[in-house]
């Protein structure tokens, strides 16, 4: 079986934390770096997760930071949602080696055009580290396979406005360069996300597993499943797990060809992800929009991941 070569982009984060477990589990998939952008909280706090996750997987790729705001405007965090820390919950311990000293989009730069078969990345924050690799290094796109990423919504509605899902409404711009970019993209957003739970009883059979690995994610979905209980959610929704999985595993999604633009300079839709859904329209799709998810395979996916480890 030839894997597929991956770059991880990501803001740890609870789900992002999740989504390397899955991914580093899934053996169709080769990473090759993670790279970490400022996102649910600041880059040094992301970046600090980023290893320390890593390390309680008993995983040293290379690692590399990118970008502590986004392209054009202030970061915005979610500290409501994955607490001070960005990962509040476990005890994990700091991790005794370093990243690389280069940003984020040199070593992507340098895996993609080094790479003989072309490289799929997975960003799991918001877009920013892209953004900045595909304005400095265009010839990048020519040897990516696919973006798989986690951010937007089609059809339903935002999570951090009301138009707009958190990864694309911090850093618009990178988005829209993203979307117009021409590299295929698979989106992962709410439509999907949020039928992507973990339900509670599933929460417990990975509580059982024991080991690091499964404790690790156990305490991430008790802190990070509070907040969304509260809003009425019946488990956990796994975001960023959804984009490593439509990688790894796509016979698990319903997928539909779309048009979809990123709203800059709305008055009230900025961040938005506005897709064309008319049967007549002839706007040249640009994504393949995750719609529905079989979610009990899905978890039987996340829980073996766990087990992997075990
Ligand atoms: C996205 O926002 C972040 O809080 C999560 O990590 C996920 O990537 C969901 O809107
Ligand atoms: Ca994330």
């Amino acid at each position: 079986m030839q894997k597929i070569p991956v770059i991880i982009d990501c803001d740890p984060g609870h789900d992002d934390a999740i989504a390397l477990v899955l991914a580093f589990a899934t053996e169709k998939l080769d990473i090759k770096a993670v790279t970490v952008t400022g996102g649910n909280q600041t880059l040094a706090k992301t970046l600090r997760n980023a290893k320390k996750v890593l390390c309680c997987l008993g995983k040293q790729p290379p690692v590399a930071a990118g970008a502590d705001k986004p392209m054009f405007r202030d970061l915005e965090i979610a500290a409501e949602v994955h607490g001070e820390s960005g990962l509040d919950g476990p005890n994990l311990p700091d991790p005794p080696w370093e990243e690389l000293p280069m940003p984020a989009w040199e070593l992507s730069r340098d895996i993609i055009l080094q790479s003989r078969q072309p490289v799929t990345l997975i960003p799991t924050g918001p877009l920013t580290n892209i953004g900045i690799l595909f304005t400095a290094y265009p010839e990048v796109k020519r040897n990516i396979a696919r973006i798989s990423l986690m951010g937007g919504s089609v059809m339903a509605g935002g999570n951090w406005s009301a138009a707009a899902e958190f990864n694309i409404l911090v850093d618009p711009e990178a988005a829209d360069i993203v979307f117009r970019s021409g590299v295929p993209i698979t989106m992962s957003g709410l439509d999907v996300t949020h039928k992507a739970l973990i339900l509670p009883e599933e929460l417990e059979s990975i509580r059982a597993l024991q080991g690091p690995v499964p404790r690790m994610v156990a305490e991430l979905i008790d802190f990070y499943y509070k907040y969304h209980a509260a809003q009425g959610f019946p488990g956990a929704p796994m975001h960023d797990p959804c984009a490593v999985a439509a990688v790894a595993a796509p016979e698990l999604f319903t997928m539909r060809d779309m048009r979809v633009d990123i709203e800059t300079k709305g008055a009230h839709t900025t961040g938005m992800t506005l897709a064309d859904i008319r049967s007549w329209s002839d706007a040249k799709p640009n994504v393949s929009v995750c719609l529905d998810i079989d979610r009990p395979a899905f978890a039987r996916m996340l829980i073996s991941a766990c087990k992997n480890y075990h």
